[in-house]
């Protein structure tokens, strides 16, 4: 194995928990492979831990602290560890985010449980093609996973895409409380976004029966189910005519009636602003798009984009703003500061209810800031903020 030498900074990092170093910590950067590999990073000539490496990124993952083997027995131990965390500490049952890459020490890797259907997203071709067999083994073996889709994520090296296990299933239904959900594999990410779980279900006690409630971005009914279940007639916008469709079935696997919804195909900041210009207002808004900065150098269009979003939800909003934001490059301060500018905009007054973020099963370590990725305002639009 192909032993590279850190600097001081970077072993100082990886001793207070860091999972992950760059490449510019390298002192000898002459020995740095020229494929995927896994590599033992030292200091002062001594070990310090294993790493993924990958030419192509200037991240080097670690895998392990501890001076051993990385083979069967050492991804039965993380994802049972992982497995634990999920069941024993937070008390998920049956469907649940399994493994989240650096947080559980198995970077490059996102895998979901939806009952007895799993969606792994693999970032790494050295991973598929070592020790994929041996994570799917352990996954079945832990659990009562039927069938396993491995699909590729959206950065780092694409996998090939394949099922293991019963090739028939790719659907099933989850629960979130009171709701039921349809969860395709074949969908965004791994299907279903898990992320949100907490804040949906939090969403609930804001809702009063007959209240009209605006879910933009609703993908395949997330929000829009539990506001229903409350009682709230529910307005669902995307971009995704294939979300809408299972949105709508969501919603009759609840029993909501026909009547209490709709579903509009279209782009978000159009509804918004053709509510807007009919002088359509809901008593609940909340904003859910995609990532809007998917890097550092789009920050700028994206605040943008954020801004005009958030404003137009404000403008259509009378009691309850729910505005939320996956993009790991906009922080929590940024956000709020960008929300409650538009706020101000928009001239209505606000006041936090809470500031939440990812699910539980989406763990944020200690060092590991760039584990944290969603935000999601809850807040109080106080009434005749008009000034
Ligand atoms: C993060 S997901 C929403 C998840 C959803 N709230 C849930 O709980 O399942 C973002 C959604 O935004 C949709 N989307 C992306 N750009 C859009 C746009 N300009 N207008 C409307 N929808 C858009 C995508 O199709 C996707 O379904």
């Amino acid at each position: 194995m192909i032993k590279l030498e850190i600097d001081k900074k970077a072993y100082d990092s990886i001793k207070n928990f860091s999972r992950l170093i760059y490449t510019k910590a390298i002192k000898n950067k002459e020995d740095l492979p020229k494929k995927e590999e896994i590599v033992v990073l030292t200091y002062k000539n001594r070990f310090v831990a294993k790493a993924l490496y990958n030419p192509n990124s200037v991240i080097i993952k670690i895998l392990t602290i501890k001076d051993e083997d990385i083979d069967y027995n050492f991804f039965y131990k993380r994802i049972l560890e992982a497995k634990k965390y999920r069941e024993d500490i937070i008390k998920y049952k049956n469907t649940y985010r399994w493994i989240y890459a650096e947080a559980d020490f198995l970077p490059n890797i996102i895998f979901d449980k939806y009952n007895e259907l799993g969606a792994m997203q693999l970032m790494s071709k050295l991973i598929e093609r070592e020790y994929l067999k041996d994570i799917v083994d352990i996954l079945f073996e832990l659990s009562d996973l039927e069938t396993i889709y491995i699909k590729s994520g959206k950065k780092g090296e694409k996998v090939k895409e394949k099922v293991f296990g019963d090739k028939s299933k790719k659907e099933t239904i989850i629960t979130e409380g009171e709701a039921k959900f349809i969860v395709n594999v074949k969908g965004h990410k791994t299907g279903f976004f898990l992320d949100q779980r907490e804040n949906r279900l939090f969403l609930e006690r804001f809702v009063k029966e007959g209240d009209r409630v605006l879910d933009v971005c609703c993908y395949t009914g997330g929000f829009s189910v539990h506001a229903a279940l409350r009682g709230g007639y529910v307005v669902g916008v995307d971009l995704s005519k294939k979300a809408l469709k299972v949105a709508e079935e969501n919603m009759e696997l609840n029993k909501i009636p026909k009547d209490s919804y709709e579903f509009i195909e279209g782009n978000a900041f159009e509804v918004m602003e053709s509510f807007l210009n009919d002088n359509i207002s809901f008593d609940t808004v909340i904003l859910d798009p995609p990532a809007f900065a998917q890097s550092k150098k789009s920050l700028k269009n994206a605040l943008k984009g954020y801004s005009s979003l958030n404003y137009l939800g404000l403008k259509l909003a009378n009691r309850i703003f729910v505005t939320c934001s996956c993009s790991h490059h906009v922080d929590r301060e940024l956000f709020k500061k960008t929300v409650f500018s538009s706020a101000f905009r928009a001239k209505k007054e606000l006041i936090l209810i809470d500031y939440k973020g990812q699910a539980y099963d989406h763990p944020i370590t200690l060092a590991n800031k760039n584990l944290e990725y969603l935000k999601c305002i809850f807040s109080y639009v106080r009434g005749q903020a008009e000034r």
